[in-house]
């Protein structure tokens, strides 16, 4: 099979290559998916330089790829639930990625059924986000009513993030590129705030919760207009010690992670506030609660642009240039298995 791979790491953000590699073994849990398409993300990138080996460290070459969208070609002989010709998609284990290709063999526990009304492009801007934002969510112990600040909701994590906490009853503030205001105000967000032009922190105080999408340099800001007792969750802030203990990690790196996050844990306690980092995780059961949301709700995925399979390089590096409108999405097969 074709398959989009990386062969070292790259401070500087390398090129993967394009090259055929053999069909990926399946165990008696998983299934085998023909690969339809596959969302491109920014921890792509992140994982192409080498910045989340700390997390999960990747031997080379490595068939690239976190989340996909695709039709069930075999099923291992403990699989229940799932048969040939089933749509699915899933976010792959961090252990086992390898979405840029023509197959991955995936743990049935980590796939669920596509809502039928969502095209392929769409539903590959699903998974990751989409559990990004529910694992979030329940890391804040977020409430309907509750006020919750979402940074740079104007990207692909903000177009699966605000519906689904709009649909869990949360009044919704995020902020973000003033191109992309009248996507997420119809996604629900109940005021946006235009990053280049308006400072949150002048306007906005005592949110129940923030979920963080910038890191460092925002977190600061995102602490001050957080009430006091309130929690805040991180995608892209430094990985602490609740976090290290929390997806069981060794004692060593539970305690260098305790280092690493200790500024924003001590930002956090001067007001009694939380701090959480978060790192997605795969979660079958989770994304059949957002497959089963979605037909509910007849929830949109936003796609930006879509790339072919030997296109990859240049959609990483659409990513990487920001201007996001949704999801870049890669095209892999488009014949029925
Ligand atoms: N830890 C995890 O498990 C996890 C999971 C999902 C995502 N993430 C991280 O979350 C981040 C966002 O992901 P994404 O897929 O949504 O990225 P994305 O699609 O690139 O979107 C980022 C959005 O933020 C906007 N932005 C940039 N600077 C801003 C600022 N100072 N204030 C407000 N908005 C700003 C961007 O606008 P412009 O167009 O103007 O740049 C863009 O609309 C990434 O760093 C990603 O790695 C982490």
């Amino acid at each position: 099979m074709k398959a989009a791979i990386l062969e070292n790491y790259s401070k500087k953000g390398g090129d993967l290559v394009i090259r055929e590699v053999p069909v990926p073994e399946m165990g008696r849990g998983d299934v085998l998916v023909n690969v339809r398409t596959a969302g491109v993300n920014p921890l792509d990138n992140m994982i192409i330089r080498g910045e989340v080996k700390l997390i999960t460290p990747y031997k080379m070459p490595l068939v690239m790829g976190n989340e996909f969208a695709g039709i069930v070609e075999k099923t291992g002989a403990d699989v229940t639930g799932f048969s040939a010709g089933d749509r699915v998609y899933g976010r792959l284990p961090l252990n086992r990625i390898g979405a840029f290709a023509e197959q991955v063999a995936v743990e049935a526990s980590a796939i669920a059924k596509v809502p039928d009304y969502l095209s392929d492009e769409e539903a590959a801007a699903v998974p990751l986000t989409a559990l990004t934002a529910l694992q979030a969510l329940e890391l804040l112990k977020a409430k309907a009513g509750d006020r919750l600040f979402i940074s740079g909701g104007t990207g692909s994590f903000g177009a699966m993030a605000i519906p689904i906490a709009k649909s869990k009853g949360l009044h919704v503030i995020t902020n973000g590129n003033a191109a992309g205001q009248e996507r997420v105000s119809a996604l629900g967000a109940d005021r946006f705030i235009d990053y280049k032009t308006e400072d949150y922190a002048q306007t906005l105080k005592d949110v129940d919760c923030v979920i963080d999408t910038l890191g460092d340099s925002e977190l600061p800001k995102e602490f001050s207009i957080l009430k006091q007792g309130g929690q805040l969750v991180s995608l892209r802030g430094l990985p602490n010690g609740e976090f290290a203990r929390r997806v069981g990690m060794p004692f060593i790196k539970c305690l260098l992670f305790k280092m690493a996050g200790i500024k924003y844990d001590r930002m956090a306690a001067k007001n009694g506030q939380h701090y959480h980092f978060i790192f997605v995780h795969e979660d079958g059961r989770g994304l059949q609660q957002v497959s089963d949301l979605f037909a509910e709700k007849h929830i949109t995925a936003s796609v930006d642009t879509i790339f072919a399979l030997d296109e990859v390089n240049q959609a990483l590096k659409k990513v990487a240039a920001g201007g996001s409108n949704g999801k870049t999405v890669l095209k892999i097969n488009n014949n029925p298995v």
